[in-house]
């Protein structure tokens, strides 16, 4: 993000603060969406992805309210919608209500014995909201971090992660893994982000100068909750029969591409095509983090290629607007490689770039889209930021 533009989203988010609530804020926080680059639903398998955090971020402020009662009260100043709720009655989410994501977060909290004060708070930032770039997770975690300090309390970002995961999973109900949180928790600037989901160690991978990320967004709103939670249901079914084949797989981080393939016949069809897709993609992230370390942006290209195909025919989570978008950016000049990134079923494609063609580049893939599709979508570009962090 622009030093300007960020420092005119904390203006507004401070001044939206004061008109909504007569006060000052007390804290303000800071936590960036994420795009997932390489390694598509791996995390929940226990396994490792190639992810950045963006410079587009979720702001919160918040401040003490209500000393006497139990009331809660949050602005979202993109739209000036409002929420009253209180602590006393988180039981019931409301489908599809953002105050999902920070209700949740207080009843995971609550359930570890930490207790949150009523408080005001307001929200700003510029993450595209159910696109694939974890707005969610960004709001979760600049929300996180400003009840920490809410609370006088310092939880890890481990904890963090965790806690907005069983908000996820718990509130939400959509079953997702770790990842969204990581990165927009541990993004590094300039960076990739490796994460290990079995270890929970995270390390830093240099993006190679002179590429860009060009993020295209299909305007096919996704909703993680079905398709998302039914994907990783047959990756549990193909757990359950590769492990009774192979002794000790406890996911598919244990299975190595041969042995899939070997046990091909004892596995259903579906569970065993969306096991090639994790488990091809787990091997792809592993061959790219060796092709970026040893300089090869063509080779990494060439491997979201891959990636993008197996979404396609395996795992069944691309659409055709992301189909047709990456075919498009194939034959324009400066392409290394596209593919769906984030859950999927809609949502936006990452195309890595020559970064002297990102401009044209983004052009290009809109105006041929809306030319061979009649309909127009929204694209950017990318840098790979900080993660999350407390403004005050
Ligand atoms: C969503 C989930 C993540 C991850 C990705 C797919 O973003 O929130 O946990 O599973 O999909 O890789």
């Amino acid at each position: 993000m622009q030093q300007s533009t960020y420092h005119s989203q904390l203006a507004q988010l401070r001044d939206g603060f004061v008109a909504s609530f007569g006060t000052v804020p007390a804290h303000v926080t800071r936590a960036p969406g994420r795009l997932e680059i390489l390694g598509n639903h791996t995390d929940y398998n226990e396994g490792t992805v190639l992810s950045v955090a963006v410079d587009r971020a979720m702001f919160v402020a918040i401040a003490p309210a209500d000393p006497a009662g139990r009331n809660c009260q949050v602005v979202d100043l993109r739209d000036n919608s409002r929420r009253d709720f209180s602590l006393a009655d988180l039981s019931h989410p409301r489908k599809g209500d953002w105050a999902n994501y920070i209700k949740g977060l207080i009843v995971e909290l609550q359930q570890r014995g930490i207790a949150v004060p009523p408080f005001s708070a307001a929200l700003l930032g510029e993450v595209p909201l159910s696109a694939g770039m974890s707005s969610s997770a960004a709001l979760e975690m600049a929300m996180l971090l400003a009840l920490n300090r809410l609370c006088g309390i310092e939880l890890s970002w481990l904890e963090c992660a965790k806690i907005g995961q069983a908000c996820e999973n718990n509130y939400v109900g959509a079953r997702t893994g770790l990842l969204d949180q990581f990165s927009s928790l541990r993004g590094k600037r300039g960076c990739l982000i490796y994460s290990d989901f079995r270890s929970y160690e995270v390390s830093t991978v240099p993006i190679p100068a002179g590429t860009a990320f060009v993020v295209a967004n299909s305007m096919v709103k996704h909703n993680l909750s079905q398709e998302y939670n039914e994907r990783r249901q047959s990756c549990e079914e193909a757990v359950a029969a590769l492990a009774k084949i192979y002794p000790g797989v406890s996911a598919l981080r244990d299975v190595s591409w041969e042995q899939l393939l070997a046990a091909r016949q004892q596995l259903a069809p579906l569970p065993f095509r969306r096991a090639l897709h994790v488990v091809g993609e787990i091997t792809r992230v592993e061959k790219g983090r060796m092709a970026l370390q040893q300089g090869d942006v063509e080779q990494f290209g060439q491997l979201l290629l891959e990636s993008q195909q197996s979404s396609e025919e395996n795992f069944e989570n691309s659409c055709p607007e992301i189909d047709a978008l990456v075919a498009i950016g194939r034959g324009l000049p400066g392409h290394l490689g596209a593919r769906i990134s984030g859950g999927g079923f809609g949502g936006i494609c990452v195309h890595l770039v020559r970064a002297e063609q990102a401009g044209e580049y983004l052009t290009a893939l809109q105006k041929i889209y809306q030319e061979q599709s009649g309909r127009k979508i929204s694209a950017m570009v990318c840098q790979a930021s900080d993660g999350a962090s407390y403004l005050d």
